[in-house]
């Protein structure tokens, strides 16, 4: 705000309070001159004015928000530019970046000035924190057996990780369904938590200007009778040939990364699940132009001991089957 319009803002609050203040005095005061309860002297059809003062207990609590108002305004932030006596702030307005945030979150604390936010995590982390370390020190196997761990879990899970997943973690178009038994990277707690602690980022190349049109054709064609389905054979046959070129990260067999204990997190081509899809016209989308889907890193956000937890619920969503 502009110091004009603060001072506008300002003079105008002060001079409401003022105003109403001078009602309410001017209200209490007995300027008819008669006594409580006595006819003031006017008359309308039968109807009498008696000099009814306002209640007690009403006059009473007028002066409390009085004061309450009077009060509010010097300690928050409210009239105009000033930030009240008690440096109280909802949030960083004007900030943009994580960075920014985190510069910004710090400096306050330095000052000894907490933002709301802050005070609700430190006492949640208070409450909660020792729970997550009482868990972290068991391990993944025994913790996916534990149903108050796999609540927490889950609840995790829905807060952070289902935008993309699924809420049922079954997933989608470019996100993997987490509960069969089909992974990029590997499904045993070891792998699972560095998926999670350390994010993942694949990279399909894209192959349209090494095959051209009619070798991506050729080589969808393969791809798709991995999985069995009907295809040119003579089509088939050519993107066999070729197929080496694609064996460094999904194996010779195609039986992707995890088979072959590769690190690239390439998907078994031969399973008939697929994770951008099994049509035709995806493969062919998928050849022409790559992928590279990107699973963020949780190190920083959750802690470990948070992804120590979800580790397990993620475990065991695969296990009964
Ligand atoms: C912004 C979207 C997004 C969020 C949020 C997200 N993920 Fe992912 N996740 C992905 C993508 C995309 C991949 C696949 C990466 C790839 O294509 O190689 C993935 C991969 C994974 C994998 C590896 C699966 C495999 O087959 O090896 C696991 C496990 C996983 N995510 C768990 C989680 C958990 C647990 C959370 C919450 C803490 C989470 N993800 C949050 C997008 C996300
Ligand atoms: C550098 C390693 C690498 C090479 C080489 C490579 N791929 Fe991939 N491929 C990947 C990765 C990683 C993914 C997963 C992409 C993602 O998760 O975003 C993938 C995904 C795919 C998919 C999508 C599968 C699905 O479930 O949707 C197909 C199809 C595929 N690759 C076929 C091929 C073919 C055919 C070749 C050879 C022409 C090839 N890839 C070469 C790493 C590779």
């Amino acid at each position: 705000m502009t110091s004009f319009w603060s001072i506008w803002v300002i003079v105008l609050t002060l001079a409401c309070l003022a105003l109403i203040f001078g009602l309410l005095l001017w209200n209490l005061k007995n300027y008819v001159g008669v006594k409580e309860g006595e006819s003031c002297g006017h008359e309308f059809d039968g109807i009498e004015e008696l000099n009814n003062p306002l209640p007690k207990w009403w006059t009473y609590m007028f002066f409390a928000t009085f004061v309450w108002s009077v009060y509010y305004l010097a300690a928050y932030p409210g009239l105009g530019n000033f930030a009240g006596f008690l440096n109280w702030t909802s949030s960083n307005q004007g900030i943009t970046t994580l960075e920014e945030s985190k510069k910004a979150v710090a400096e306050a604390q330095a000052e000894g000035q907490w933002v709301q936010l802050d005070k609700e995590f430190e006492a949640a982390d208070a409450r909660f924190g020792p729970i997550f370390q009482e868990f972290a020190k068991q391990d993944v196997l025994t913790l996916a057996k534990n149903e108050e761990a796999l609540e927490i879990g889950q609840r995790l899970f829905s807060q952070n990780c289902a935008q993309c997943h699924g809420s049922d973690a079954r997933g989608g178009a470019g996100f993997p369904n987490l509960t069969d038994n089909d992974w990029l990277y590997g499904g045993s707690p070891d792998k699972i938590k560095e998926t999670l602690l350390h994010g993942r980022v694949a990279a399909m190349p894209a192959w349209q200007d090494a095959l051209g049109d009619q070798g991506v054709k050729e080589m969808t064609a393969y791809v798709l009778s991995l999985s069995g389905r009907t295809v040119n054979q003579k089509d088939a046959a050519a993107g066999k040939a070729k197929f080496a070129m694609c064996a460094a990260c999904h194996g010779m067999d195609g039986k992707g990364s995890v088979a072959h204990n590769l690190p690239f997190g390439a998907p078994n081509l031969t399973d008939n699940i697929w994770l951008y899809g099994g049509s035709q016209r995806a493969v062919e989308d998928t050849l022409r132009h790559g992928r590279a889907g990107v699973m963020p890193a949780w190190k920083d956000i959750l802690g470990e001991d948070k992804v120590h937890l979800l580790t397990a619920y993620v475990y065991s969503l695969s296990q009964d089957q």
